[in-house]
């Protein structure tokens, strides 16, 4: 432990009232993830003397191999990473990119329908990967230990295998047909071609040694040589359409994450090509606005929830409409987060009727794939990650390439297929997200920071499209001071503009409060569970550190103390 380190400590456990000092580290390490072998593998990097950044290369590892519904090695991500040293925010984006040989009706039949299949299920669907590409980023510039110690845990868990669980059985359920259909995916994530059984166990001795692979030669051993050669090669006999230069030129990118203030806190999230921090920013301007305005609001109460869902609606319009691939398109970001055009947006808001989505200017709004997966990390110096990582649907595309066990992703349908085509409903299609070669498709994924002179946190949940909202509340009970437990339980509420409609959870709303958003004109259906989020909160007033996995997963986190190496 350094000295520093150790003072901090000291200062925060002297009684209250002889010193009072916020730790300026956390002097104990925190972590959250989906699942409890991630978790695992985390702990156990940090024990060793790896640090936050050394601890998401294991527990993204990890994850690729224990929630193959989730994300892996042949998908993307965002993680947001906050060095203690230069005090430094940066968001890593290693979301996938189209091939080089995809083109804008790609998805379209012959009368210029979409045809939603095709970028969904087989191996036309798949993005070029970014995970591995981050893990070596990861490591090389921000880890203190190397790929063969940190990879270690997912090697072993990928060759002695994981059990099935219930989420597994229902998520490989839903894509049962898909997996059935693909020889690689069949082999290994179904029992004789049927849903494997609750303690099943699934052994990826392929994913073992691509993942050794990249142990020894980093980014190499996946983007270049043998197994890019076997990567190009399934995914063309597939019916993809890969290319070596597509994998020897993918590149991760470091980019400024999107800043906003909100009740004294400053929250931190990902830039474009997410839409979450832009969102989230304008979400939260355009709801500050609205309290103001009001003098007082209680964010639970029938008003404050009506002010948050207005402001949704407009910020996924608007999302709709502007965001896409940074690289490609030109984003008014600054217009968008602005406190003034927030304002503007809150004089439109009435506080006793609901604006229907109709009457505001028409963007067609395309669903998103539901999975995905996040965890956070704190480490004892006070370094810590947010990172949100997909292969968007259960099981992605549900090809697994021959002799890689890497499972492709299906993100090519986070692009619009029919851009600036008015659809029956008069709706245009977002132009700023067509397909083009090259180019990464629009995310909700949302990893996130709050902070105040008391609070570190970090948070961040699968769920497409919903990820914005459902992180937005856990930043509004952090704003709130409630423990990180409510951050991560609290029922959610959420509105994307189109379909017009609030979902909730059991237990958000009253049956009075219910009557009265309808009588305001709000539509709403009740909805069981959605997402699954995973938060650090470190209140540096008293120097408490605190983790927590959401009960509507199978995750777990841990607080601890890591011994020196
Ligand atoms: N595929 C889910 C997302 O990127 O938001």
């Amino acid at each position: 432990m350094n000295a520093l380190r150790r003072l901090a400590i000291v200062l925060v456990l002297l009684p209250w009232g002889l010193v009072q000092a916020s730790a300026t580290s956390p002097g104990q390490a925190a972590l959250a993830t989906a699942h409890p072998m991630a978790t695992a593998a985390g702990r156990e990097v940090l024990e060793a003397g790896g640090n936050a950044f050394d601890a998401a290369v294991a527990i993204t590892a990890a994850l690729a191999v224990v929630e193959p519904y989730s994300s892996g090695l042949g998908g993307g991500g965002f993680y947001l990473l906050h060095d203690a040293a230069s005090g430094r925010d940066v968001m890593l984006d290693a979301r996938e990119r189209a091939p080089g040989q995809a083109t804008r009706d790609m998805y379209l039949d012959d009368e210029g329908n979409p045809q939603p299949d095709r970028s969904v299920d087989g191996a036309l669907a798949a993005g070029i990967p970014g995970i591995p590409a981050a893990l070596d980023h990861l490591a090389a510039d921000y880890g203190a230990l190397p790929l063969t110690t940190t990879l270690d845990p997912a090697i072993r868990a990928a060759r002695e295998g994981f059990e099935v669980t219930e989420m597994y059985r229902r998520l490989a359920g839903f894509r049962e047909a898909v997996l059935a259909a693909d020889p690689g995916s069949r082999s290994i994530f179904l029992d004789g071609g049927k849903l494997p059984a609750i303690g099943h166990v699934i052994r990826q001795p392929d994913l073992a040694e691509t993942l050794e692979r990249i142990a020894i030669e980093g980014r190499d051993g996946f983007y270049q040589g043998e197994l890019a050669g076997r990567l190009v090669d399934g995914v063309r006999k597939a019916g993809g359409i890969w290319c070596r230069s597509d994998l020897a030129g993918y590149r991760v990118v470091e980019r400024e994450p999107i800043i906003s203030r909100f009740r004294g806190f400053e929250v931190v999230s990902a830039a474009p090509p997410s839409s979450g921090g832009v969102a989230i920013a304008q979400i939260l301007n355009t709801y500050g606005a609205l309290a103001r305005r009001a003098g007082e609001l209680d964010d639970l109460s029938v008003l404050g929830l009506h002010y948050r869902v207005e402001a949704m609606r407009r910020a996924y319009r608007d999302r709709a409409e502007y965001l896409g691939d940074p690289d490609y398109v030109d984003i008014p970001i600054e217009r968008l987060t602005s406190d003034d055009y927030a304002a503007g947006l809150a004089v439109g808001i009435s506080p006793t009727d609901a604006t229907p989505s109709s009457s505001l200017a028409p963007v067609v709004t395309e669903p998103e794939g539901p999975h995905t997966t996040h965890f956070s990390v704190m480490d004892a110096d006070g370094n810590y990650v947010a990172a949100t990582l997909s292969i968007n649907y259960p099981f992605g595309a549900g090809v697994t390439v021959p002799g890689t066990g890497v499972l492709l992703n299906d993100e090519m349908d986070d692009f619009s297929q029919k851009p600036g085509v008015p659809n029956v409903y008069g709706l245009v299609g977002a132009e700023a997200n067509a397909v083009q070669p090259g180019k990464r498709p629009l995310s909700s994924m949302s990893p996130a920071f709050v902070r105040s002179d008391d609070l570190v946190g970090v948070l961040g949940t699968p769920g497409g499209s919903r990820i914005i909202t459902m992180v937005l509340g856990g930043v509004l009970a952090a704003t709130r001071g409630e423990p990180v437990d409510d951050w991560v339980t609290g029922p959610r509420i959420h509105h994307q503009y189109l379909p017009d409609r609030i979902e909730v959870e059991p237990g958000l709303l009253s049956d009075e409060q219910r009557a009265e958003l309808e009588l305001m004109g709000h539509r709403i259906e009740v909805n069981d569970g959605f997402g699954n989020m995973q938060a650090v909160a470190w209140w540096r007033g008293d120097g408490r550190l605190e983790a927590a996995s959401d009960p509507r997963g199978e995750g777990r986190a841990a607080v601890f103390a890591p011994e020196a190496p």
